[in-house]
Formats: C-alpha cells, structure tokens, sequence
C-alpha cells in the first residue's frame, strides 16, 4: 500500500534538523531557486501554467493562471502574500509543513515573487502559533545570511524582502481580502471584489495571494519540470497533495499522496478506522465542506469527483467520525465556532449563525420539534448565497449535509427528550431508525 504515497513536500521531514538550512540544502534545497533565476520570469509562469497546480487553500482556483492576471505594465510594486492563516476547522498541513520544513516555502516564495515580478513577498501566518512564527523567522534569517534573500540575489540583479507578518487570530483573516485589510493593520473584514487583489490588492497594488501549500509545491515543479507534475493526479486535478487524517483512526497525521486517492486507501494507510468501530461521517475539507458518510469511501478526492458527491475538496482536511459520534453535536460544535468567528460585517451571517446556535442547541438538548427541523434549513436557506463572503456559506454546510444524512438522528434527540447517545460511554442509545 505506501507506495501510493508520493512524499515531496514531506519528504524531508524525518530528516535531522529538517528544518534547518543546511539539512535542507543537503537535499537538494535552493537547486530550484538557481534554475528559476537562470528563466525568463515569463518561462517560470508558463512552467507553472504548464504543471496544472490548483490553489491548496481551498477553491482550487489554477495558481499559474492567477500569477498570469498581474497586469505587468502597471507601474505600482507588485506583492506576493502568502496566505499561512490555516484556521479551518480540521485543517492542519500547513502548519506541519512550516515546522518541519520552512525553507520549501522560503525557497517557493522566491521564486514566486521572482516569476510575478514582486520584489516584497509577506507570510501571513495566524498568530496563535508562535512557535511556527520563530520558525519561519529563522528560516527567513538564514536565507538572507546564505543570499538567497535580500540586494541582488545570487548575482541575478533580482532582489526581495520577505516579511513574516504575524496575526492577531481570527478565522476570517484567511480569507484573502480580509487577510490583505489586516496585513495593512485594519480590522480584517473582506473586500467587495472587483477589483480583485491581482489588479488592486496590498496597499491598492497588484498583488497575488497564495496558500503556503501552493507556494511551497512550485520549488519541485521547477526542479522535476511540468510534465512530471501534471503527470501525478487526475485528468483535470493534478499533482499530490498532502491529506490530513485526524479523528477516529488508528494513525492520524499527514498524508502525501497524488489528488484521485481514495478515503478508502487512505484510511488503510493510516491502519484503519479504530479497533472496533465504523466509519459514520467525515468531512473531506474542513468543516466547511459538507459531510460525506460510508457511501462515499470509493469517490475520488480530487476537486472534480468530490464536488460530484455533493461537496468539496477543501483544504483535504479529512475528519473521520466513528459511529460512537453524535452528528448533531458535532455540528453544534462547528456551528458554534462560526458564530464566534463571524466578522460581522453582513447581516445574514452576523445574525443568522447566532439564530443556527440557538436552533441546533435547541435540537441538541432534545428540546425541538420538527418545526426546528424546518426552521435550521430555512435559516441555512436564507445564508447560502446571501452572505458577503464564504464564511457564511461554510457555516451552513455542516448542517444541511448531516440533515441530509442523519435526519433520523434529529428526529431521535426530540423523540428520546435528549442527545441518544451516552456519551460517557460513547455508545448509541439506539433510537429506532438510527444507527445501532
Ligand atoms: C473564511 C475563510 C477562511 C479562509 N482561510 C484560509 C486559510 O487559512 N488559508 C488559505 O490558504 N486560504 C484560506 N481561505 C481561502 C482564501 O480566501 C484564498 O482562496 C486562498 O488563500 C488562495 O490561495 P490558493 O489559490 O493558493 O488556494 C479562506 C477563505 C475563507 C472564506
Ligand atoms: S459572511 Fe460572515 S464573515 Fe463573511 S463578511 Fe459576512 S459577517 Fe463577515
């Protein structure tokens, strides 16, 4: 079974020091940089165009394509922000990949910002994580000692300034607009769009904005070239990926495989759902990507057949729930966190994830009707799609797909006057219809 795993991005990561310069270089670090400033910055674009990468932070949307809308005959400073905000629910490979190997994403920085003609490039990283934070910072401190950052970088006449910007913590700030008011030092909050960052983004310039998975994949493109890339994946998806596995399963963690693997194979690869117990729910990208069950184990994950099953593939966050888990408390428990983290801004999301908490609780404590039931969909129904950005959209995800699913679940809290499963225990009280 490994061999369906294609460890790049995590390849040196059980190497001594593995974080350092001189391990990575040992393996063959900055070779990438080298051959990008002997290109055209044109060339490394189209290598990027060329390889199929799709943006790691959740839309998928075709990064070299992206690169290619900085309008280059615009006299403002170009930037470069790489989006290390990594706040969703679930979601947990960025922050592993900056730990184990920061210089993979310096090196991607600078050949980004080289290709899109940035000369100051900025890593957003969320402010929690400090310990992330005075990684990258050393990471940063010794690409400028060995030159690979800072006057004339390697004699190339190309220079860059990178900055590792700490946030203040909040999940709204990895949305890239929001991210960019916060970055300026405003109260992140998103940008109406257009324009769109590419045209006026950091301080009203061009600007690209990227996940740090994206960035830190382009050094391996550069190196092994585009076809070898878009050889990897599926038809329309291509490339590996790292999938993190967490929840109910023997050996949670990260793992890189090609986009097209399946729940199934992963799940044998991390040794299976734990000892005893079912698969019942997972989500395939964080919580805001709506829940698939045991009927989904065969769906490829890459964006196309994910979003054929009814959901997306995320940030490939994949949470995986045994059947001692209570749906509708998870839920609660999302929904919870997206009141908290709501920007305020518009009002569906502002006031409708507050009324989605009060609705659920209601449902959770047993104390609903099939009313509620009716009530939770319309409040998703006046949301989705009338939210001023993805946030609020995300929030109703979890409920409509576990309603969808688990509707005898619901039924069973107000049926039984209480959440049916003994949580101590964590068994299934057994309500009829449910899951035994
Ligand atoms: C509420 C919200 C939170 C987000 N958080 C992140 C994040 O933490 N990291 C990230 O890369 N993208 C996040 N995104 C997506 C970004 O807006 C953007 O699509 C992404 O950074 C683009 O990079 P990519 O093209 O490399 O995927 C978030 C979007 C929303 C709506
Ligand atoms: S959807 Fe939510 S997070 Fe997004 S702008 Fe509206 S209030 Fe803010």
């Amino acid at each position: 079974m490994t061999d369906t795993l294609t460890p790049v991005l995590t390849d040196n990561w059980d190497a001594d020091r593995s974080w350092t310069l001189d391990s990575y270089q040992a393996h063959g670090g900055y070779d990438a940089l080298r051959i990008a400033l002997g290109m055209d910055q044109d060339d490394v674009i189209t290598a990027v165009k060329d390889s199929g990468l799709r943006g790691r932070g959740g839309a998928g949307f075709p990064t070299g394509m992206k690169w290619g809308f900085i309008p280059q005959d615009n006299p403002k400073p170009k930037y470069l922000v790489v989006n290390a905000d990594e706040s969703e629910p679930g979601t947990c490979k960025d922050i592993p990949l900056m730990m184990a190997s920061p210089h993979t994403l310096v090196e991607g920085v600078i050949i980004s910002a080289y290709a899109i003609r940035a000369n100051h490039a900025f890593i957003y990283v969320r402010g929690e994580v400090l310990h992330v934070i005075r990684r990258l910072q050393r990471a940063v401190q010794e690409a400028y000692l060995a030159g690979h950052l800072g006057r004339n970088i390697h004699g190339s006449g190309y220079d860059l300034e990178l900055v590792v910007h700490a946030g203040a913590g909040a999940y709204i700030c990895g949305e890239e607009t929001a991210l960019l008011d916060s970055l300026e030092g405003r109260r992140g909050q998103p940008r109406l769009r257009p324009p769109f960052p590419a045209v006026a983004g950091l301080y009203a310039a061009p600007t690209v904005i990227n996940n740090v998975e994206s960035i830190a994949s382009v050094p391996a493109i550069i190196n092994n070239g585009a076809e070898w890339f878009a050889g990897l994946g599926t038809e329309k998806s291509k490339g590996f990926v790292i999938y993190s596995l967490s929840g109910h399963v023997t050996r949670p963690g990260q793992y890189e495989a090609p986009l097209g693997i399946t729940l199934r194979e992963l799940i044998d690869l991390a040794g299976g759902i734990r000892e005893g117990h079912e698969l019942k729910f997972w989500t395939p990208g964080g919580s805001s990507t709506p829940l698939l069950t045991d009927e989904h184990l065969d769906v490829p994950l890459d964006y196309e057949a994910v979003g054929a099953a009814g959901s997306m593939l995320g940030t490939r966050a994949l949470q995986i729930f045994d059947d001692t888990t209570c749906v509708v408390r998870a839920v609660l428990r999302w929904t919870e966190f997206y009141k908290h983290e709501s920007c305020g801004k518009c009002t569906p999301c502002r006031e409708g994830t507050w009324w989605l908490v009060q609705t659920l609780a209601r449902l959770e404590r047993g104390e609903g009707t099939e009313a509620d039931l009716e009530l939770l969909l319309d409040q998703c129904d006046n949301i989705l799609g009338r939210a001023f950005c993805a946030l609020g959209d995300g929030a109703t995800s979890p409920i409509t797909s576990s309603i969808q699913y688990f509707r005898d679940e619901y039924i069973a809290h107000f049926e039984h006057g209480g959440c049916p499963f003994d949580h101590a225990a964590s068994t299934l009280f057994a309500p009829a219809g449910a899951h035994a």
